[in-house]
């Protein structure tokens, strides 16, 4: 292993209960039911794909032109509560685990399905941290394609097989697995048959690699 990509929302950091919010605002509008666990099962689902989800309640269909712009309205809302974040958000035990592969030789890349996943790292002060950035801006397929992570190997120069992909999602799990890498799974991906290593926090990769 010479390299770990890993899933930026909900591995890095914590940005589901903005999701949430922003969701929320855009359903609660629209008068359409939304609640966490809903929410839930946007994790790692690309933007426009967790809008369908949404929409499953609505009472009635929606053109792609009303669509677009119901994600560019849940987006803003979302970038807007990105705001508060800071390196306060980036925990103790992720800055040290970091901090600890990178010591031990590994490359590090990050593999996200989100648009914002620049901003968000900046945010978190790790902007300019990072060997290689593959996300929602780079990739024609969401996960569970394997795509975002394909990508990473490549800026990386590695074969997935020298990589491990590090996810909290069970479709970045399946993701991982359809390109030929091995995963460390957290929360509900440890639970996935494809996942190679099921972990209980993000220390326990020092664990695995070092
Ligand atoms: C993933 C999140 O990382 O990014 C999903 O787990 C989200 O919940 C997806 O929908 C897309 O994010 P964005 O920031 O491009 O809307
Ligand atoms: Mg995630």
């Amino acid at each position: 292993m010479k390299a770990v990509i890993f899933d930026l929302d909900g591995v890095i950091c914590f940005t589901d209960k903005y999701h949430y919010q922003a969701w929320k605002a855009l359903a609660d509008r629209l008068g359409i039911y939304f609640d966490e666990i809903i929410n839930n099962r946007l994790r790692g689902v690309s933007r426009m794909a967790s809008l369908d989800i949404v929409l499953e309640r609505a009472e009635r269909a929606y053109s792609q032109e009303e669509k677009d712009a119901f994600a560019a309205e849940k987006n803003a809302t979302y970038v807007e509560l990105l705001q508060q974040m800071s390196p306060r958000d980036l925990s103790d035990e992720v800055r040290e685990t970091l901090n600890a592969l990178r010591a031990g030789g590994y490359k590090l890349a990050i593999g996200s399905s989100s648009k914002n996943t620049k901003l968000i790292l900046s945010r978190i002060g790790l902007g300019d941290f990072f060997d290689a950035i593959s996300d929602g801006t780079n990739i024609t397929h969401s996960k569970p394609d394997p795509e975002v992570f394909l990508m990473a190997a490549e800026m990386l120069s590695l074969d997935p097989a020298e990589c491990l992909v590090v996810e909290d999602a069970k479709a970045g799990i399946q993701a991982a697995h359809a390109g030929g890498f091995k995963s460390a799974g957290i929360g509900e991906a440890a639970e996935h048959p494809d996942c190679t290593y099921p972990i209980a926090s993000f220390g326990e990769l020092k664990k695995i690699l070092l």
